[in-house]
């Protein structure tokens, strides 16, 4: 786990986007498959990957792309569905072929089938090259919130009311977020090949120093990137500012060999 404090929220946006098109550019599989968040935290990573779409001839047109998560019971035109978010902040603006990105269907008729066959399909497509993670205020990943099993699948999940909170800026209303969600398990996103969790903001920093320097534990969810081999967790000052080893982690990066990709 390579923890990585950077200096303001643009150097985090271009360290993820550099880790993105690395992975796009050089893999050796024919189709890359990307992990996608949603949320705020990573629209400017998404903006700057269009950005060099854009300006540098960065191509996604051989990529595949699975979204972590969707609310249950919300249409996916709806502006606040993960289907929709995902397009206008990015998908949109590059050329990622729509029919290759995948989102789990929180509008079908039996989730608990859909769960299972988004996880094949995740499966089929050989699995996440490198997987875009944000951090809620209660330690969720995905939408594994507090409690949430360290080897779960795809599956449904009760929003905590913080995290309905949250997200209520999002909607017309707090009580319009819904309750349920269909979400990849922690076991899911532990499969990705690099996970690379994003935090900035002063709201995130007990997330994150509890992700990172806490146990590994059910209740903190993202504490689980602790046992995956190759970990990224990018931050900005205020991200990591309760962070018992934040010097260290500093020192790591400023002396890392120039060979050493992130
Ligand atoms: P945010 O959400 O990026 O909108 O802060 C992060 C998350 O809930 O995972």
């Amino acid at each position: 786990m390579e923890i990585v404090i950077l200096d303001g929220v643009d150097a985090v946006d271009r360290t993820a986007a550099d880790i993105v098109e690395r992975t796009v550019r050089t893999t050796q599989k024919s189709t890359p498959v990307l992990g996608l968040a949603t949320g705020s935290t990573p629209v400017g990573t998404y903006r700057e990957l269009a950005r060099r779409h854009r300006d540098e001839g960065l191509s996604f047109s051989h990529c595949r792309a699975f979204l972590l998560d969707e609310y249950i019971g919300l249409a996916r035109s709806a502006e606040q569905s993960y289907f929709s978010f995902i397009r206008e902040n990015f998908v949109d603006h590059v050329d990622l072929d729509d029919a290759a990105v995948f989102s789990p269907d929180g509008e079908a008729h039996d989730i608990a089938a859909e769960a299972q066959r988004y996880d094949a399909a995740i499966a089929e497509a050989g699995g996440i090259d490198v997987q875009i993670l944000g951090i809620g205020t209660d330690g969720h990943i995905g939408f594994n919130e507090p409690g949430s099993s360290l080897r779960s699948r795809t599956r449904v999940k009760t929003l905590t009311e913080q995290t309905r909170t949250d997200n209520a800026r999002f909607f017309d209303s707090p009580d319009a977020v819904p309750h349920h969600v269909l979400t990849q398990g922690l076991a899911t996103i532990d499969e990705a090949r690099h996970l690379v969790l994003i935090a900035t903001g002063e709201s995130k920093a007990e997330a994150v120093a509890a992700a990172v320097e806490g146990p590994l534990s059910a209740h903190c969810p993202a504490s689980v990137i602790q046992w995956h081999p190759h970990v990224s967790v990018l931050l900005d000052d205020a991200a990591a500012s309760s962070l018992a080893l934040a010097e260290y982690y500093r020192y790591a990066y400023a002396n890392k060999p120039r060979w050493q990709h992130l």
